[in-house]
């Protein structure tokens, strides 16, 4: 299988007014109102994230894209042989996501992983409330991070079965991520599960399948910057300051979304090309990305 990208994905939250303000005056996406939210364009795409009313702060489902119909079919193929359960998306779902085939799936942490074709593209150009202007085409969207339960049965899931292939690894204390790629971006997807002494009880509880945050490249250093200060003059939450990755060389920072995961707003991050050799990386940054109340400790 070999998927595009990552196409979009949908949370359900209780902060939809919240939602609204920080995806326009911080993120800089383009918002409009839907029956039972909001939806946040990001492109040329009609939307990328879906935001849905609901009584809780929840991760929804995550959409991948495939090139058109004939991948879709081959992909339900290889699934049904895998003997994972598929289903075919109804003309309702289908409304909703704006597209022309959808089939779901379930990962192994629980997750709703939709695989699509079909998006739509809008007639009217991306005008960023900030002037911000995203990286995405042959990349995708950004990427999503997940807490999973079980690392190992997540990674043959996506390698074997989604056909993602590893960029790298970071091993952080009894924790493992794998960032995975599926197009030139350096990771659409990485997780994070405990792979050392996994029977020890954490100190914190890890709810399996939980987003931990997802990452929009700017184009731009001075759109990270700008963005950095509106986050911060807005009080919204800083969860680690302006850094480096170590792996994907992304300059970025991560805020505290309203849901309470985090957004990772980046740029200049390295493109893969296959064949690429997976590393071993034994911290996340080169330089920053601090917990706000370490900094000057
Ligand atoms: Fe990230």
């Amino acid at each position: 299988m070999q998927l595009s990208g990552l196409g979009y994905f949908g949370l359900r939250t209780g902060r939809i007014d919240q939602w609204r303000t920080f995806a326009e005056d911080v993120l800089g996406l383009r918002v409009t109102t839907t029956d039972d939210g909001l939806l946040l364009r990001a492109d040329e795409r009609a939307w990328r994230i879906a935001l849905h009313e609901a009584d809780t702060e929840a991760f929804g489902y995550v959409g991948w894209e495939v090139p058109g119909p004939a991948e879709l079919a081959s992909a339900v193929a290889e699934l049904e042989t895998a003997g994972v359960t598929v289903k075919h998306a109804d003309d309702e779902l289908l409304r909703q996501r704006d597209v022309l085939g959808l089939i779901h799936i379930e990962d192994p942490n629980g997750i709703r992983v939709e695989i699509f074709h079909g998006a739509r593209t809008a007639v009217t150009p991306f005008v960023s409330p900030t002037g911000a202007r995203f990286v995405t085409g042959d990349q995708g969207l950004g990427h999503v991070v997940f807490n999973v339960g079980d690392f190992e049965a997540t990674y043959r899931f996506y390698t074997q079965l989604l056909g993602f292939r590893p960029s790298d690894f970071c091993d952080l204390g009894r924790k493992r991520i794998a960032f995975l790629h599926t197009n030139p971006r350096h990771h659409s997807l990485a997780f994070a599960g405990l792979v050392i002494d996994p029977e020890r009880k954490p100190k914190k509880d890890i709810d399996p399948g939980e987003l931990f945050h997802f990452m929009l490249e700017a184009d731009d250093y001075d759109t990270v910057g700008y963005a950095y200060d509106r986050a911060q003059d807005s009080g919204t939450p800083i969860a680690l300051t302006l850094g480096r990755h170590s792996n994907d060389r992304m300059l970025s920072f991560y805020a505290v979304t309203p849901s309470g995961f985090e957004v990772e707003y980046g740029y200049g991050a390295i493109t893969v090309s296959d064949p690429w050799t997976a590393t071993r990386v034994d911290g996340t940054s080169l330089w920053g990305h601090r917990r706000p109340e370490r900094q000057g400790a």
